[in-house]
């Protein structure tokens, strides 16, 4: 059930393929179990300047073809930047991914370039309006879908120079409503020097500029398992929708140069395996967490300081939060009773199932032995009979 979303139109979910393995079976087990329960959301937005191979790189990530021209596209009423979520629906050895992709094609297309982030922010911001509205709603117990913006990519021109005006300008306005994850997009394009120089120049100007891009901006002790993926931001990455062959006869994706081939998946070539570790396994649930904690909360105060309840909403929402998460944890306590009871219910069925075969088997093989025993013995009476016939004829 989609919440009020106004007038952004949302597709149904399409269950897609995996061209190769995505990795999601590797989920830290608590986590793995709970997304084999209900399969996890993740909202992913894609923002850069067309051209920068944005499309080609999510089917890239997703190890799928989502450019799929079966999808239905729905057509939207919003102005300028054509925003269009497709949700699909992922399964990798029983764990299943919602996904949703924001495209948001037409992005620095306009001669005035800055007016393109205010339909991607109005974007952003009516996904929360729908959520504050559902949580309030009668509906939201029966499971609104979560529609929030968990992770937003935003692809960097592979320059070599520093950060370009536009790209400072929507960077700070984005980093304000979701978590941003910047990448440096068609990374095949520049040498091993060239990329680390970039990264460099890129860092120094996100910090220059005070912008808080995801992770760095947002410590968690539990990272420990990330200090190699962390090394890589800003990841470079690069895209492929075809499969080129290696020298020694192995089909990788990749795109093939008259000079050598560069691999998608090898991460000697690109970042693109550690972006999707990132996304998929290490940070699945902390993006989700942080939208939720961190920038939807922001969008609440902000929505209260404008009437000026900001100071006691937010004690309220703290209650309102605790109540939530006391909710949360029953409803979580009481499924997982009511799944070790239904365990325990097969375990009963299944022996008392297996006890009545071997009961039934049990008196199957007695009828059989006596049944042979009777055969034998009536076996027997003959030959004597024949025996006795035998006799008699020779007497004769
Ligand atoms: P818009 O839909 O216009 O916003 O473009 P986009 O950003 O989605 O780019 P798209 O994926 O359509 O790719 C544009 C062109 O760049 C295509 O010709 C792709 O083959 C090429 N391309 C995509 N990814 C890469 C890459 O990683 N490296 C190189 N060298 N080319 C790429």
């Amino acid at each position: 059930l989609f919440p009020d979303l106004g007038p952004y139109k949302h597709a149904p979910a399409r269950a897609f393929p995996l061209t190769s393995p995505l990795g999601m079976d590797q989920l830290p087990r608590q986590k793995h179990l709970k997304t084999k329960r209900k399969p996890f959301q993740l909202n992913v937005m894609v923002v850069g300047e067309s051209g920068l191979g944005k499309s080609t790189f999510m089917n890239t990530l997703f190890c799928t073809d989502l450019n799929d021209t079966s999808v239905p596209k729905v057509p939207q009423d919003t102005k300028t930047v054509d925003i269009t979520p497709v949700h699909f629906e992922l399964e990798e050895e029983g764990v299943k991914l919602n996904l949703c992709l924001i495209d948001t094609p037409g992005f620095g297309d306009r001669l005035d370039r800055k007016e393109d982030v205010k339909p991607i922010l109005e974007y952003i911001d009516k996904q929360y309006a729908a959520y504050y509205d559902a949580e309030r709603s009668s509906e939201f117990r029966r499971g609104i879908i979560d529609t929030r913006v968990h992770a937003c990519l935003y692809f960097i021109s592979p320059t070599g120079h520093s950060l370009k005006d536009l790209d400072v300008e929507t960077l700070k306005e984005l980093s304000t409503q979701v978590s941003v994850i910047p990448v440096i997009a068609k990374g095949d394009t520049m040498t091993d020097e060239e990329k680390v120089l970039f990264k460099k120049r890129i860092l120094e100007d996100l910090e220059h500029y005070n912008i808080p891009i995801y992770p760095h901006a947002y410590p968690d002790d539990d990272r420990d398992d990330m200090e190699e993926t962390l090394k890589h931001v800003p990841f470079a990455v690069m895209g492929s929708d075809s499969l080129v062959d290696l020298p020694n006869g192995e089909k990788v994706r990749g795109r093939a140069y008259r000079w050598g081939t560069v691999e998608v998946e090898n991460p000697a070539h690109c970042d693109m395996v550690h972006l999707r570790e990132l996304l998929i396994i290490q940070c699945l649930h902390e993006l989700a967490d942080l939208s939720h904690h961190h920038h939807y909360h922001g969008y609440r105060t902000r929505l209260l300081r404008q009437d000026g309840r900001a100071e006691s909403f937010m004690r309220c929402d703290e209650q309102y939060d605790e109540e939530m998460e006391k909710l949360k944890t029953g409803h979580d306590q009481a499924m997982s009773q009511r799944e070790e009871k239904m365990r325990q219910q097969f375990v009963e069925l299944v022996q008392t199932t297996e006890d009545d075969i071997r009961r039934r088997e049990r008196e199957l093989q007695e009828k059989r032995d006596k049944m042979m025993s009777d055969l034998e013995e009536q076996q027997k009476q003959i030959a004597l009979l024949e025996q006795e016939l035998n006799q008699k004829l020779t007497i004769r």
